[in-house]
């Protein structure tokens, strides 16, 4: 057995050793990773003791609450040392310097493993990989027979290279209830992934409850693609929402809420045709950018920012058909009094009324690459999926980029050419392996704008957990490893060893995923996903 052990020097050296280096397999790969010769592994017994101070209490609490039920017993938190083993965790913020906000260090000996980190969140990502040190079957909710808890002898020193690791699903093309939203956390905290955008909103309904606009739920919310009929749909209360956030928090994953505007507006149109719709022929896929429109939206905005208290707001602002503003007479006399020469000003003006408004409240827009059309808004940052090309235009003018490029990482699209999915690319675990988040064409200040990456899972044909897991893994293992690893670490054949004994613990977390060797044919629907229009099935 071998196992790659990354010197500080960047240099990779291949090391010969004993069974024991089969139980290393963490995925994402850490940055280094260096096998001790001591004899001896450290055991966790009953007897072993948690020792945390101040904060990294709370992520000690956590550390008992994953490893209990496997093992079979609830080890104690403590102060201090006692006679047992201990687990030490540590915070120093000097280690922020070297580490980063997220990086840990993780030392394990005979008698002794400490996690250090200059945050919380450090500690949490450290404690996933000690947990990935166990057997797979530490990740299972059953107290698990004939195991053996123990870690080998080494040192970790680890920390991201994105702090954007991200994924989407959306609960508009197919409502999500609360429990699979917490699977869904559970699982992506594993992989140390820290977003998660939600689209909220789309043409097939509003899933979020905005008190100032009752009928976006009580109307909005009214279908959805199940196929099972208008009446059903569902939305989340804000008391669901802020459960949803602080779970995830909990986890130190950010839910980036997506609010979709202009396009993709149907159901908010439908519920709110004064306000928004175009008129007189309504069109359910575009909003009419009128000043009472940015005023309805902004107050949405303004209840969106009281539930999410994540820094950035997305505000979609993707695959407008501005042309049917050309054909709209309001819309044509609303452009000649604001002086905009084209839809594309238009578009870009009603976007840049909410990156002012959001900015204003200290937080910052997202939006997908369109928003560059008719002129960026100053403080936008762009999720770049029609390929890198806006991506890179916008970090070339000084904006923060996010990379969600269709090529990569589509995860509506099929892993294997007779299996469901959107359009016709294929987009296998090793293509993913393949996306690099940082063009060449960027040099070093303008790649520093690279936020990281990002997965999309868009729900059209994802009509429940099975199917929404099955999307997202292996290839979300691999999109891991390509934000939060080193550059120079990336080796696709080194990567399928440990993957397959990640596909053993989400087996164990009950997390469905799609077999490598898998060539189940579950025949193609693209039928099914035609634009969806309220109007019509309202
Ligand atoms: C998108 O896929 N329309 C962002």
């Amino acid at each position: 057995m071998t196992v790659l052990k990354r010197m500080s020097s960047g240099c990779l050296v291949l090391l010969l050793c004993s069974q024991v280096c089969a139980a290393i397999s963490v995925v994402p790969q850490p940055a280094e990773l260096e096998l001790m010769d001591e004899n001896g592994m450290f055991k966790f017994t009953p007897e072993t003791v948690i020792v945390a101070r101040g904060e990294a209490e709370g992520e000690a609490k956590k550390l008992v609450r994953v490893l209990a039920p496997a093992m079979g017993f609830e080890l104690k938190t403590a102060k201090t040392p006692g006679k047992g083993s201990v687990v030490l965790l540590e915070l120093d913020a000097a280690l922020e310097e070297s580490l980063g906000k997220e990086g840990y260090r993780l030392r394990a000996g005979p008698e002794l493993i400490s996690i250090s980190a200059a945050q919380r969140a450090g500690l949490f990502y450290g404690i996933q990989t000690l947990r990935q040190l166990l057997p797979p079957a530490i990740y299972g909710s059953r107290k698990a027979e004939g195991e053996d808890w123990s870690v080998p002898c080494l040192k970790i020193t680890d920390y991201p290279r994105f702090g954007w690791r991200g994924l989407l699903i959306d609960p508009a093309r197919h409502f999500i209830p609360v429990k699979d939203f917490k699977h869904y956390v559970d699982a992506m905290a594993v992989h140390k992934l820290n977003r998660l955008q939600i689209h909220l909103t789309d043409n097939e309904g509003w899933r979020i409850e905005i008190k100032r606009y009752p009928k976006l739920t009580t109307v909005g919310s009214k279908s959805d693609r199940s196929g099972r009929g208008p009446g059903h749909g569902g939305f989340y209360s804000q008391s669901d929402m802020r459960d949803i956030v602080r779970y995830a928090l909990d986890r130190h994953i950010t839910i980036i809420p997506e609010i979709e505007m202009p396009a993709h507006t149907g159901a908010a149109s439908y519920a709110y045709p004064e306000e928004l719709a175009l008129k007189p022929k309504r069109n359910g896929h575009v909003l009419a950018p009128r000043p009472a429109a940015v005023t309805f939206m902004q107050n949405v905005l303004t209840e969106i920012m009281d539930i999410f208290p994540s820094r950035h707001i997305h505000i979609g602002g993707d695959e407008a058909n501005t042309g049917v503003w050309k054909s709209n007479e309001e819309m044509q006399e609303q452009m000649r009094r604001m002086g905009h020469a084209n839809v594309h000003e238009l578009h870009s003006w009603f976007i840049r009324q909410m990156d002012t408004f959001l900015t204003e409240k200290g937080r910052r827009l997202v939006g997908w690459d369109e928003i560059l059309q008719g002129g960026l808004a100053s403080g936008a940052t762009v999720m770049s999926w029609r390929g890198t090309s806006g991506g890179i235009a916008a970090a070339k003018a000084g904006h923060d980029v996010v990379m969600a490029p269709t090529s990569h990482t589509y995860f509506d699209y099929r892993q294997a050419p007779k299996e469901l999915g959107l359009g016709r690319s294929v987009i296998d675990v090793q293509k993913v392996y393949a996306f690099e988040p940082i063009p060449a064409d960027l040099n070093a200040d303008e790649a520093r704008h690279v936020l990281g990456g990002q997965g999309q899972l868009w729900g059209e044909l994802i009509k429940d957990r099975e199917r929404r897991e099955f999307m997202t893994y292996p290839r979300a293992c691999a999109l891991a490893e390509v934000l939060w690893s080193p550059k120079d670490a990336r080796d696709f054949n080194g990567f399928l060893p440990r993957l397959n004994v990640n596909l053993k613990r989400l087996r164990a977390s009950n997390v469905n995923y799609r077999r490598l060797d898998d060539l189940l044919i579950v025949g193609t629907r693209d039928s099914e996903v035609e634009e969806f229009d309220y109007f019509e099935n309202n």
